[in-house]
């Protein structure tokens, strides 16, 4: 069975839009929770244009499941994961102007920088995930680094999901890095523009454990609830 974390950010967007107290993350996180979410999801910016640091904390001692904390490997966001000790943080690239995360991070070009991250968080006790697109140089660095390393990686299936993209080769893109990364003893995670029309033939992939879906979930919530758009969401799963 395939997990679902519900990242809600955008529940936080919708709060921001007004600078009022509503709606609330740690309640949407208990209804996301209740209707068959494995876990939560929250994206702290260095911008915070969504989610806060007191939500993350108010999450820490909400969340039953896994609390998923997706961050930039910056020395400030280091600091707080280490402080608050989510169960996992999925380090990403963060470019203040963009709209959404752009792309996976580059290991390849990173240098030291990833791995330092990486060993501060797990010698907290923190499980590491990276994100990453899905290409072999990228995974094959991952699984050099060593395994104790990071527990896993998330694979970036924005491409997949892009209109007028080659989903028969973007999936087999997704299918080829999952591979490699559970050959290499990883866990393999995937998500990025996922929704209910697209999720099954990603989920389908036998070694990819949780799908980590945001934006699609939310936007169902504010028609639907977000218990019904979890429900939903998992039914598309299968
Ligand atoms: N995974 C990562 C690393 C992300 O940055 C995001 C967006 O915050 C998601 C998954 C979820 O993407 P979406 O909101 O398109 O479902």
């Amino acid at each position: 069975m395939t997990l679902l974390s519900v990242n809600i950010d955008h529940v936080a967007t919708l709060r921001q839009a007004r600078g009022v107290s509503y709606p609330s993350p740690s309640e949407a996180a208990r209804l996301a929770e209740g209707a068959g979410a494995s876990g939560i999801t929250v994206h702290l910016r260095g911008d915070r244009r969504h989610i806060q640091d007191a939500d993350v904390e108010e999450l820490r001692e909400v969340v039953r499941g896994k609390l998923n904390l997706e961050m930039a490997a910056t020395e400030e966001m280091l600091e707080l994961a280490i402080r608050w000790r989510p169960d996992q943080v999925t380090l990403v690239p963060e470019r203040p102007e963009e709209v959404t995360t752009e792309g996976g991070l580059d290991l390849v070009a990173a240098g030291d920088s990833i791995p330092e991250a990486v060993g501060r968080l797990t010698d907290a006790g923190i499980s590491v995930s990276l994100f990453l697109d899905p290409e072999a140089a990228q995974i094959e660095r991952l699984a050099d680094l060593s395994h104790d390393l990071a527990n896993g990686f998330e694979i970036n299936t924005d491409h997949y999901t892009r209109p007028g993209a080659d989903s028969e080769s973007e999936l087999e893109r997704i299918v080829e890095a999952a591979a490699l990364g559970a050959e290499s003893g990883l866990r393999v995670y995937a998500g990025h523009g996922l929704t209910t029309d697209n999720v099954r033939r990603v989920a389908e992939i036998p070694v990819i454990e949780e799908l980590n879906i945001g934006h699609a979930i939310v936007s169902r919530a504010v028609l639907v609830g977000m218990e019904a758009a979890v429900r939903e969401m998992l039914a598309a799963i299968g």
